[in-house]
């Protein structure tokens, strides 16, 4: 891609659906109007739908299904802060890349690819992250406090995920602890956060959210269609991909700003409120062990406390796998 094609996309989504003409973003860029040209060229090429008339100039229609980073940087809250945002057509995962990153700074910083070759889950099981369709993004931050505090970390984003998909979907969007959001009893988001950590604490969190947005039923795999959905499904139109990344940082920003200052405990009858597990009968799988029970409550440190189903015992438990 050119490296003014970001520059130029952005420029026409900032005036649209108003004209902008050559000169004009010739001049704001510093570029001749034949490198415009070939840059608005390129851009219908790749499905940006651009009108273009003599006397007026050029007017952004509409957007392919893709992230463009001049938009993503101009889109996101004035307020949140990032070192950098970084765009990509095909990686393998935006955790790995993420990860290579951070090494020898502390930045702060977004990562976001069409699509992920590799994407990865928890239990390094395979994320399904096709081109177009979804949000596979990882995220940066630096909280520096000690390591324990990732149960936390998880408990206060999930409910910033839960919110910003609330916000476009009709139906009730819930979490499934730790790190799964859902519509119904279909699947529309997992999360997982990685860090990196030393004796004095976490210098690193990387949250990887893989987010099913515009999803039709039949883009997902066979074995997916009772368990997945999108956000798209419980919508009445297309999720516009860049109102919703803004709210979706929005939202994650506050719960972050939230997780550094507060306990858990202020936020648990919220977080119980919008969980889908209580009083239902569950599997859970913790290290590799299975039993059926059920989810009683979740403790001010954020464990959750559940019953086993045939020894009547009850168990903390700080991650598990659960089927509902
Ligand atoms: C899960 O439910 O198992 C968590 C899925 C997390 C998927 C996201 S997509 C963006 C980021 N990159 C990855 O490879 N994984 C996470």
């Amino acid at each position: 891609m050119s490296k003014y094609n970001n520059n130029v996309i952005q420029m026409l989504y900032q005036y649209a659906p108003d004209y902008v003409s050559g000169e004009f973003i010739a001049n704001q860029l510093h570029i001749s109007r034949t490198t415009v040209k070939k840059n608005i060229d390129k851009l219908k090429e790749e499905g940006c739908e651009i009108e273009s008339l003599n006397q007026r100039g050029h007017r952004l229609l509409s957007l392919p299904d893709k992230w463009y980073q001049g938009i993503v940087t101009s889109v996101l809250p004035e307020d949140i802060y990032f070192n950098h945002i970084e765009v990509f057509d095909t990686i393998e995962s935006t955790q790995l890349v993420a990860k290579q990153k951070l090494v020898g700074n502390q930045d702060h910083f977004l990562i976001l690819s069409n699509e992920q070759s590799k994407g990865k889950g928890r239990f390094n099981r395979p994320w399904d992250s096709a081109k177009g369709k979804g949000l596979w993004m990882s995220l940066v931050v630096r909280p520096h406090v000690s390591f324990d505090m990732i149960t936390k970390f998880n408990l206060f984003i999930a409910l910033g995920i839960r919110d910003a998909i609330q916000q476009y979907s009709n139906d009730e969007v819930s979490v499934k602890w730790p790190n799964d959001i859902y519509i119904g009893n279909q699947k529309v988001c997992g999360f997982l956060s990685e860090m990196v950590a030393n004796n004095d604490g976490i210098e690193a969190v990387i949250c990887g959210i893989g987010i099913n947005m515009n999803h039709q039923a039949d883009d997902f795999d066979e074995a997916l269609h009772s368990i997945a959905t999108s956000i798209r499904l419980h919508a009445d139109e297309k999720i516009n991909r860049y109102a919703f990344l803004a709210t979706l940082i929005e939202q994650f920003d506050k719960r972050y700003q939230q997780f550094m200052t507060q306990p858990f405990s202020t936020i648990k009858e919220e977080y119980k409120n919008a969980t889908n597990m209580w009083h239902r009968k569950l599997r859970f799988t913790e290290n590799g062990t299975q039993f059926e029970g059920q989810a009683l409550d979740i403790d001010d440190s954020g464990y959750l406390i559940v019953e086993n189903e045939q020894t009547g015992e009850l168990k903390k438990l700080m991650s598990a796998d659960i089927d509902l």
